[in-house]
């Protein structure tokens, strides 16, 4: 691989031992996808923070970076957590837990990591442009970094986007490169798409046959940003798909190469159902409703509102709902969770139904209107999971 100098200065210890050793981390990634330089990155969206899926291992991880001192070299900003970090206790995280989790945020706080704990960091303002080059690795952020914004970022894990995130630079394989980003698979969409679950049934659909081949869906006539993260999320979860075109509304769509598709598939009401049906499993009462997989916009919360109008969530059910904790400071938003709280549903910040341990410890019959949550909740076979819209959802549940 061909390095500037002042890469290989980083890459032979020049900067400290903990940026040799992240320059060879990215330098050997790249060897392997075959890149042949590196490239610098705009920001780097940071995954690998809730102490369920990280575990003990990371704290021998930040012992050797805090050797060195290292700080983030670009904008850098955190996924979701294990816990909501101030209502932790009503979400019934353990004080063991909830210490933890504070620790590691601690740790890349001190490296200049912004703590936004979110995988939707396009929501609080953190949009990317059109051609940058990320080092992001949440899939949905990814998926829509890719597909909504015309930026290009693989799926990075999180020590390698941390690495990119220090030393300012990704390997240029895979998604960074024009070639890798034309679609292979049309999808005419003749099923009706309106519900957010939708999107997500096409997407759980599209991933689960075609893993990682990226599709250019004709025929999707809604695609805002809420219902293109929906797609996107359920998309990569299924089938690591971190790329997708839809026709008339991602930017890359219009101008993109065609002569590459191999062949066009339909997906009809039978092809949706057939998603829904799978994740139709709960038999008794449901314990739990939870929204916001990727995290809610506060469109998405409101539209939560609306749909409940008078009515309440019943007793005996919980509605949790996951968002970012900057989205939900201002003034209408605190006003909006003052009236769902009287209505008995709770808006948690900072975590999400997969990344918090709650969930699956503490509730078995789930209701959700994400695919991907229901894929992540379902993996184990500890809960059961019934997708629905989320006005079927708010019509069982409340009175
Ligand atoms: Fe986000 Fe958690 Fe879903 S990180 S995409 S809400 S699994």
């Amino acid at each position: 691989m061909f390095l500037t100098t002042e890469q290989q200065k980083m890459l032979d210890g020049e900067h400290g031992h903990a940026i040799a050793k992240l320059t060879h981390l990215i330098v050997k990634i790249g060897e392997v996808n075959g890149a042949t330089r590196l490239i610098p990155i705009k920001n780097a969206q940071i995954a690998g923070v809730s102490y369920l899926t990280v575990g003990e291992p990371i704290f021998s991880f930040f012992n050797m970076l805090s050797e060195d001192n290292v700080k983030v070299s670009v904008p850098s900003w955190l996924n979701p957590a294990g816990m909501d970090m101030k209502k932790w206790k009503e979400m019934g995280i353990k004080n063991d837990f909830a210490e933890k989790q504070r620790r590691i945020i601690k740790q890349y706080q001190e490296m200049g990591i912004q703590t936004t704990l979110t995988c939707t960091p396009y929501l609080i303002g953190y949009k990317p442009k059109f051609g940058d080059h990320l080092a992001w690795s949440e899939s949905s952020a990814v998926s829509i970094a890719n597909a909504y914004y015309g930026a290009r970022t693989n799926r990075e894990g999180g020590p390698s986007s941390l690495a990119s995130a220090i030393i300012g630079f990704t390997a240029d394989y895979g998604l960074h490169k024009k070639e890798n980003r034309v679609p292979r698979i049309v999808v005419d969409v003749k099923a009706t798409i309106n519900h957010f679950s939708d999107f997500s049934a096409l997407g759980y659909w599209y991933g689960e046959k075609f893993h990682g081949i990226i599709p250019y869906f004709k025929s999707v006539k809604n695609a805002n940003i809420d219902q293109v993260k929906m797609l996107g999320a359920a998309m990569a979860a299924s089938g690591s798909v971190a790329h997708f075109h839809i026709a008339k509304h991602t930017p890359e769509a219009e101008k993109v190469d065609l002569s590459h598709i191999s062949e066009t598939v339909t997906f009809d009401e039978s092809d949706k159902k057939q998603i829904y049906n799978h994740f139709n499993q709960i038999k008794e009462r449901v314990n739990l409703v939870v929204i916001g997989c990727p995290h809610s916009s506060l469109e998405d919360v409101k539209l939560i509102d609306s749909s409940l109008g008078d009515k309440s969530i019943k007793e005996g059910i919980k509605f949790w709902v996951f968002s970012s904790q900057k989205l939900m400071q201002n003034d209408e938003a605190k006003k909006l969770l003052t009236n769902l709280e009287e209505k008995g549903v709770k808006i948690f910040t900072d975590t999400c139904m997969v990344v918090s341990p709650v969930v699956r410890e503490n509730y078995k019959n789930i209701l959700t209107n994400s695919a991907k949550a229901a894929f992540y909740l379902t993996r184990d076979g500890t809960n059961k999971v019934t997708l629905l819209s989320l006005s079927e959802i708010i019509e069982g549940v409340s009175e």
